[in-house]
């Protein structure tokens, strides 16, 4: 198991599947955890299962993620919280979809990356992020203009961050999934005329779970991956090889 004892770790959007699992995770592995996300009574039930902290802010909001973030001594960082927007094309899509989910899912990632990255350079002990992406970032998906948009803006903030805060020892990666059956993505990838034919595209034919996510953002963040940073690892049944 991966010692990551004495380590703090924030992971955003621990208030969902993916986050919640990467929380059950870090702490078995030690981590001293603070769990973030909007809903107070789901980070509540976490924090009373996993012995991790909860502290809700929004990430759409500077002034929420600064006041949250200031004075934490953070070790790591785990960018999970994400929006899924719309499925549209370029020609229909809500132009006010696209500005919330680049809000969320980039805008926001990077308020935590600037105002956790200080802390971790002021400590002067290294440390990690993980970004959590997609497979629609690596290749084109039909209706994701706004979303795959939004995680390929996060990808180039995993490069950059790895390129500038490399020199403090902080590590910066990606990860990009595939689909995981959350709420977020039942209401398309659910359909039989969208999943059927996707899944045939893919190596391994198969969803992925929130644990088989949760695994490599961990080894990721973890001493195991101490020469990996800038990356954009697909975990995504071999979906994007092809
Ligand atoms: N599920 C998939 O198929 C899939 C595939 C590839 C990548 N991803 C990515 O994986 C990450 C987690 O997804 P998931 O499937 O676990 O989704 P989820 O269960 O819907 O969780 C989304 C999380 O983001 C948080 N969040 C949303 N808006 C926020 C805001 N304005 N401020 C603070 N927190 C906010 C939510 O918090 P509250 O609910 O408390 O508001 C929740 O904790 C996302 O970045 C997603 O894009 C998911």
């Amino acid at each position: 198991m991966t010692d990551l004892e004495g380590r703090t770790v924030l992971v955003t959007g621990a208030s969902g599947g993916i986050g919640g699992a990467t929380v059950r995770r870090l702490t078995a592995a030690g981590a001293d955890v603070i769990a973030s996300g909007r809903s107070v009574e789901a980070l509540e039930q976490l924090s009373a299962e996993t012995g991790a902290r909860p502290l809700p802010f929004d990430l759409t909001s500077e002034e929420s993620v600064r006041s949250a973030l200031e004075g934490l001594d953070l070790w790591g960082v785990v960018n999970c919280g994400g929006f899924g927007g719309e499925i549209a094309t370029p020609v229909d899509t809500d132009i006010a979809v696209f500005d919330k989910v680049i809000s969320i899912n980039a805008r926001g990632a990077l308020l935590v990356t600037k105002y956790a990255s200080a802390s971790m350079v002021r400590l002067g002990r290294g440390g990690a992020i993980v970004n959590v992406s997609s497979q629609a970032s690596l290749v084109a998906l039909p209706g994701h203009i706004s979303y795959g948009s939004s995680k390929a803006a996060l990808d180039n903030i995993t490069r950059v961050s790895a390129l500038e805060l490399g020199r403090y020892g902080i590590r910066v990666n990606s990860v990009n999934p595939t689909v995981v059956m959350t709420e977020m993505s039942a209401f398309y990838w659910g359909r039989p005329e969208i999943e059927g034919p996707f899944l045939e595209q893919m190596p391994l034919g198969r969803w992925a779970t929130e644990d088989e996510i949760a695994a490599p953002i961990v080894f990721l963040l973890s001493d195991d991956a101490s020469m990996i940073t800038g990356v954009s690892l697909p975990i995504d049944g071999g979906y994007t090889c092809r």
